[in-house]
């Protein structure tokens, strides 16, 4: 049977609830094709009779299955290369200098996906930062779905995968090539600490970072919740710290106060001072 307007909606403000992430109708279309797998798996005969299953009843594992499954989990290695670049070029460079006497740099993925973006920051300190060998670097990646982060700590890609984005030197150089698929070396998997946390919830004590990747994910939320998640942020930034948003992103219209910065044609923001 196909699953219909109230079904789409049930599911629109499930997600909404939960992940604070609009669902627009372009959406709909989605639905039957990111579910069908769920229904199939879970012994339902289509999308219409799971997402009936799941209505009336509160929070489950099946809901979050849905939940997660009408999530966007895009992400590539060293995605849109500039950040990056930023990073090795101006942002680093500072932070260490600013950093040399307690020798220790704080960063959080907020938003990881599958972890090729903390990953390429792992792969680019121990590429182009020998001096950070001897310093405590703590890189947190979290995110909202447990399926991409158990992809993400267990450090496994395809061929497609590494192709979008990671130069071959560098793959050969951090990856064993396993059957059909490539691992990533355990000494660059182990520099990554990966965790569940919900942006729009209530965040388990985070200790103070100087990074913050938060990259293409305030997108698909409604600006209350950007400009709240970017107020807690904040709180945890340390003064001369750097947030950096997805290309899309910005702080104009929102209520919260970052300073905007430029490396060539990046903007990244440092908390203002109070
Ligand atoms: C498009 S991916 C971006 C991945 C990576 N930051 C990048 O730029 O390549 C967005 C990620 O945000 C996560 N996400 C969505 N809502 C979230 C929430 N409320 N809390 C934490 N993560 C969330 C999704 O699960 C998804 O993995």
């Amino acid at each position: 049977m196909p699953s219909t307007n109230a079904e789409f909606a049930y599911v629109r403000d499930l997600v909404k609830n939960a992940v604070a992430i609009a669902l627009g109708p372009e959406r709909e279309y989605l639905m039957e094709a990111r579910l069908a797998p769920i229904a199939e798996q879970e012994g339902f005969t289509c999308v219409t009779e799971l997402v009936r299953s799941l209505t009336g009843k509160t929070s489950t594992d099946l809901h979050w299955k849905v939940i997660e499954a009408m999530t966007t989990n895009e992400t590539s290695f060293f995605r849109d290369i500039k950040p990056f670049e930023a990073l090795r070029n101006k942002v680093l460079p500072q932070l260490i200098q600013n950093r040399e006497k307690e020798r220790q740099v704080s960063v959080w993925c907020g938003a990881c996906s599958t972890g090729q973006e903390p990953y390429s920051l792992s792969i680019m300190l121990r590429e182009h930062f020998p001096v950070l060998q001897n310093w405590k670097i703590k890189i947190l990646a979290t995110d909202i779905s447990n399926d991409v982060l158990r992809k993400a700590q267990s450090g496994r890609y395809t061929q497609l995968e590494v192709n979008r984005g990671l130069p071959a030197q560098l793959l050969i150089k951090h990856f064993r090539k396993e059957g059909t698929e490539w691992q990533i070396s355990d000494a660059i998997r182990n520099m990554v600490e990966f965790r569940r946390v919900n942006l729009i919830g209530t965040w388990p004590p985070m200790p103070n970072v100087d990074i913050v990747l938060l990259r293409n994910v305030l997108i698909y939320f409604p600006v209350e919740t950007k400009t709240q998640i970017l107020r807690n942020m904040r709180r945890i930034l340390r003064p001369d710290s750097y947030l950096f948003m997805g290309t899309a992103e910005t702080t104009v219209n929102l209520q919260v106060q970052y300073d905007p910065e430029s490396y060539q044609t990046v903007t990244y923001y440092r908390p203002s001072p109070n």
